[in-house]
């Protein structure tokens, strides 16, 4: 058997700040009601023009760097998101063109907040198979697309951004040792993001979904979601580590989903370890969902909380409602990257681009050759059949 180890690891924030002071001049809140109840203090915000495949995308370069592998031997990239630009295209593929990683399969996966735990998982799996040699794994969002911002309940509570990790095959034993999936679909109501042609109150309009939540946007039952939290965060833990062989004495530091400091000291009491055994970000992302744990371990190890022989525990839970937990021995030190290496690792991305631009025109060029019309003739032709009323 392979084993599949961590050996890359990056974050993307993005650049623009939103503070809780701001979000109180839109929705009767404070910037102390959030602190304390929540423990953010503020989070990140996509840009117009950023999108969650171009947080991925920022995310898995740095970790492809960390982990100083090529993008054409990735053989394997998985995005955990609920954001998606698209359905289809995943996210997964759209990362696979800008990184150029030619010999990839990509996908997306969906299990909210748990989706990273669930990706690296299935990752890991692949890799102990020895279907794959070396994986991608991402959680990424743009969660400011999907909030309702008149709702005080949720658009205090969350952040965008991009976290990735790198699996890479080995004889060692390490890596990824055990990890547990969880889900109770009965609970899907109390946190759910209706897809787009989903109305299941059409007597409210189109403009509004279930729950009086505006189309396309995040309802939730806090302290419901609150209450299944709390129970499930320490049993994860207990359940996993139990599969692995280990014990809680045994573990250097827990990353958790980052979505209620209240939510984090419950676990930490019920499972009678300190508070700071677990790594928390809070107060700066805000709650990125899938993204949320990549991001609070690439500061972690920036911070120096691992080291190798370090076992490290993530767990999450969200929608759907789902929870997850792996436990991952550490086995690397960060290597040192010179700022020249960094800046030419960058430029296979430009080739990368130019190199999808090329195929794009290549295949339309192919298509006229062949005779198919070319979308402004389709366009035209729609045109006329709907003018002859046969559209
Ligand atoms: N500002 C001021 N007051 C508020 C706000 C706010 N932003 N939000 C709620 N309140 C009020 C309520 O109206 C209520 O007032 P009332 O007592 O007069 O009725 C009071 O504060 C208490 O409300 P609760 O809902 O009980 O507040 P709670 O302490 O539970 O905090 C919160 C709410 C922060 C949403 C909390 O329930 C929570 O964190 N829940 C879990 C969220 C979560 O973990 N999501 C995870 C997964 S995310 C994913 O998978 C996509």
């Amino acid at each position: 058997m392979k084993y599949a180890h961590i050996v890359g690891w990056g974050s993307y924030l993005p650049a623009k700040v939103l503070k809780n002071a701001e979000i109180a001049k839109m929705v009767d809140t404070t910037d102390e009601w959030i602190y304390t109840r929540t423990g953010i203090k503020e989070r990140r915000i996509a840009e117009e023009k950023e999108t969650t495949a171009t947080l991925a995308f920022e995310a898995a370069a740095r970790a492809l760097e960390v982990a100083d592998l090529h993008p054409s031997q990735v053989e394997l990239i998985i995005v955990a998101t609920s954001t998606p630009e698209y359905i289809f295209p995943s996210t997964a593929c759209r990362v696979q063109d800008y990184l150029g990683a030619t010999k990839a399969g990509a996908f997306d996966l969906s299990a909210a907040c748990s989706g990273f735990v669930y990706a690296l998982s299935m990752a890991s799996n692949a890799i102990n198979s020895g279907m794959v040699r070396n994986a991608i794994v991402i959680g990424a969002e743009t969660m400011s697309r999907v909030l309702d911002w008149h709702d005080r309940g949720t658009c205090i509570l969350f952040g965008d951004g991009a976290g990735a990790v790198v699996l890479r095959h080995s004889d060692v034993p390490g890596g990824v040792l055990a990890s547990t999936l969880r889900s109770d679909g009965s609970g899907g109501d109390l946190l759910s993001l209706p897809a787009v042609y989903h109305n299941p109150m059409p007597m409210l309009g189109p403009e509004y979904l279930h729950n009086g939540h505006k189309k396309n946007t995040i309802a939730m039952n806090g302290r419901q979601v609150f209450r299944f939290a709390t129970s499930v965060v320490s049993d994860s833990i207990e359940q996993v580590l139990t599969q692995a062989g280990l014990t809680v004495k045994d573990i250097s530091l827990i990353v958790p989903h980052q979505a209620n400091v209240r939510i984090i000291e419950s676990a930490a009491k019920k499972l009678k370890i300190p508070a700071d055994k677990f790594f928390v970000n809070l107060e700066r992302a805000g709650n990125t969902s899938a993204a949320s744990i990549p991001i609070a371990l690439c500061e972690a190890v920036d911070n120096g909380l691992l080291k190798p022989d370090d076992n490290v525990v993530f767990v999450g839970f969200g929608g759907g409602l789902t929870w997850a937990a792996s436990v991952v021995k550490w086995n690397v030190t960060p290597p040192k990257v010179s700022l020249a290496e960094r800046e030419w690792k960058r430029a296979r991305y430009i080739y990368a681009r130019s190199r999808s631009q090329a195929k794009k025109v290549i295949r339309r060029v192919g298509a006229y050759l062949a005779g198919s019309p070319t979308p402004k003739a389709r366009m035209k032709d729609a045109d006329r059949r709907s003018s002859n009323g046969k559209l």
